[in-house]
This record gives C-alpha cells, structure tokens and sequence, in this order.
C-alpha cells in the first residue's frame, strides 16, 4: 500500500521513542480477547499510555473482573468492560485502534496453522463488528496464524465495504523485538542501539530477519547468521516448549502488542517519523501480503520501506525465495477461508 519509501533516513523506534511526546491522552483503544494470557497485559501496558482516554475490554469471559481490577490505576484511561455478542457493537462504537489477540494459542507440538479452523471463524466474527462499528480503526491482528487472519480480516472488510488496506496491520513485532534481543546477546551489544528489521510473514520459515539491514552495522560469521536466523524463526516455539501445554507467548507478546499500539498512538497524534515492522497488504514483492517495514502516520501506512529488499545478502535472498510459497499459500487459505463462509 501507499508510496515506496527509498529513503535511507529512518530512525528506530528506540530513537524515536526518547523525543518528548506531547501528553494528550485522547485516542479510543479496543481490545477484543481482552481477559486472555495476551489480552490481560496488553491491557495493563495500555493502560499506561498518557495518550489513551479511553480503553475497551472485550472479551467472552472473565473480562469484567479484569477491568475492574485495571480500573484502579490512576493513569488517564477510563477502562470499561464489555462481554458477549450484545456488547460488542458499543464496545466498538468511537475506537481509534482495534486489537484482536483474541483466539486459542499453541500447545507443543502444533503449528501455528493448526490454529486455523477455530481461530479463522473468531477473526471473521470480531472483524464483521468492526466493519459495522468502527470502520476507520486502525486494526491490529494477533490472533494467529498472522499469514491467514490478515488475509481474512481483509476479505471481510471487503465484503462489508470498508476495506481500507492502510490500516489493516498483522502484528509481526515480537519477531522484531526477539531479534532485537538475540542479536544484542550474541555480539554483546547495547539493546538500545540494535534494531533488526524482521520481513515476509510470522511463522517458521516466512519469519525472515534481515541482518545485513541491522542497526548498527555488524559483521556475523555465516554459522552466527544461521543460529540466528533459526532462533529468531523458533522464538515462538522455544516458549511453547518451555510452557509445557500451558500456552504461548503472552508476556513478549503483550509487551510487543504495546509497542505497536503506542507507535501507532504516536502516529495518530501526529508524530512524522513512526517505523515499524508489520504484516500489510503491499506491492514489495509479488505477494498480495507481506511483512516490511511500513511508515505509519495519522491514516495509517503511508509507505513500505522498499530499499530493505535491495542489496540482500546471499543467505538473505535464499530465504526469501524459499517463504514465498508458504506464505503465498498461507494467503491464499484465508482469502478461500473468508470467501466460502459468505
Ligand atoms: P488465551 O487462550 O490465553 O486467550 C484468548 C482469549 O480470547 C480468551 O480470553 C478467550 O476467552 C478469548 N476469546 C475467544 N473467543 C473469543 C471471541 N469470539 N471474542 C472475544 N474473545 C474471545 O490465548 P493467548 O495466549 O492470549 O493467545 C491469543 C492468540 O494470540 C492466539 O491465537 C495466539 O496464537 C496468538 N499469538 C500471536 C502472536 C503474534 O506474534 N502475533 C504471539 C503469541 C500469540
């Protein structure tokens, strides 16, 4: 979507995120799966945006206890809960940003398209709403499989009518963020220089992080580049392990889903100079969706970072041309999904 953006300046959020912000607490934000192990911290980071006025809680359980709770805080938000079908039209109503973590996570042993079948049917409902509600939001998808939901949250608004792809986002950053960290552990670097961008999709091998396009610039032995590579591709699965059956990423998750919740406030509120990563309709490669890095502004992607794809190194290439198939088929699997269930 929007105009390519060939421009080498672009600062990292960690830059960005150190500029004085203007304290105005007056965006609307929803979040949809509110009472779940993403949904609960998410909402508490959220909470602590001096930029939100007002945050919704959705959830099909347990969420009034969870607002109650939050409500406590004494930060800006006034938080209020909403459950059921008959709630969700006013939990919409007025919403800057929609984020929807709502659906079944992983066990060990399960991919992330094993989610399919129950999670397609909960993002085709929640984004049936929206479109009826709250049709200018800024919507955020984390609900998995990222690859299917996005295609599908983008049929749905297609059919209602109000598909505007510049604000449709699948949330990527937390393969962002885990590589932000495993490359700052590896070669000893200070965290807040480091910022990797992550491209193509958000499952195993359509995870592709670029390190030649790191900041600050660092040189990897090939062997480094391949540990790298493959952990930053297994972070997901690596905490599904360890949890035993008892979930997946939820406190990463939530402290990524934040991050880019308060990127895109900053972007609202009129701040020019907002970069992330995310999973967005976009003419980067022959793919209908793709994960780049975007600039986002007040109306939401403004443009994709295309000089990421120029110059990749050998490995990088390779990689590449090998997700292109799953995730073209990933695409492909929502957009029937969506188009079938009319
Ligand atoms: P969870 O099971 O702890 O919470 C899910 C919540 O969604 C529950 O509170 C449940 O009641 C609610 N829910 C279910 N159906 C709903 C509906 N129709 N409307 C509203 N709420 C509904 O799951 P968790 O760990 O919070 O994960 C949520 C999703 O996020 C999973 O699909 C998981 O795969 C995905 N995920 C995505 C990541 C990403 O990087 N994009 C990273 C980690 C997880």
């Amino acid at each position: 979507v929007g105009n390519k953006i060939t421009t080498t300046h672009q600062q990292s959020l960690t830059q960005t995120q150190s500029k004085t912000l203007k304290v105005n607490a007056s965006f609307k934000v929803a979040i949809l799966g509110a009472a779940g192990g993403i949904g609960q911290p998410l909402s508490l980071l959220i909470k602590m945006s001096p930029l939100v006025s007002d945050l919704h809680l959705y959830d099909i359980a347990n969420v009034k206890g969870v607002a109650a709770d939050l409500s406590h805080c004494n930060t800006p938000s006034k938080v209020q809960d909403f459950t059921g079908n008959n709630e969700l039209s006013n939990c919409l109503k007025d919403i800057d940003i929609v984020v929807i973590p709502a659906g079944i996570p992983r066990k060990p042993g399960m991919t992330r398209d094993d989610l399919f079948n129950i999670n397609a049917n909960i993002v085709k409902s929640l984004v049936e709403a929206v479109a009826d509600n709250s049709p200018n939001a800024f919507i955020h998808i984390i609900s998995n499989p990222v690859n299917s939901t996005v295609p599908i949250a983008a049929e749905i608004l297609k059919q209602k009518g109000v598909y505007n792809p510049k604000k449709l986002f699948g949330v990527t950053t937390l393969d962002v963020v885990r590589a932000n960290t495993f490359v700052a552990q590896k070669k000893n670097l200070k965290l807040i220089d480091v910022d990797v961008p992550v491209i193509g999709g958000h499952a195993g091998i359509t995870i592709l992080p670029l390190l030649s396009k790191m900041k600050p610039n660092v040189s990897f032995t090939d062997d480094e580049i391949e540990e790298l590579s493959v952990r930053i591709q297994n972070g997901g699965t690596e905490v599904v392990e360890a949890k035993a059956g008892a979930g997946s990423a939820t406190l990463s998750m939530a402290y990524a889903a934040a991050r880019f919740v308060e990127s895109c406030l900053r972007a609202l509120d009129g701040d020019s100079d907002v970069y992330e990563c995310a999973f967005v309709e976009s003419e980067i490669t022959e793919l209908p969706f793709f994960a780049s890095r975007v600039k986002i502004g007040r109306e939401g992607v403004e443009g994709v970072v295309s000089s990421d794809l120029e110059g990749l190194s050998e490995y990088e290439k390779k990689g590449l041309e090998a997700l292109k198939g799953e995730l073209k088929g990933s695409i492909e699997k929502g957009v029937a999904f969506a188009n079938k269930e009319k």
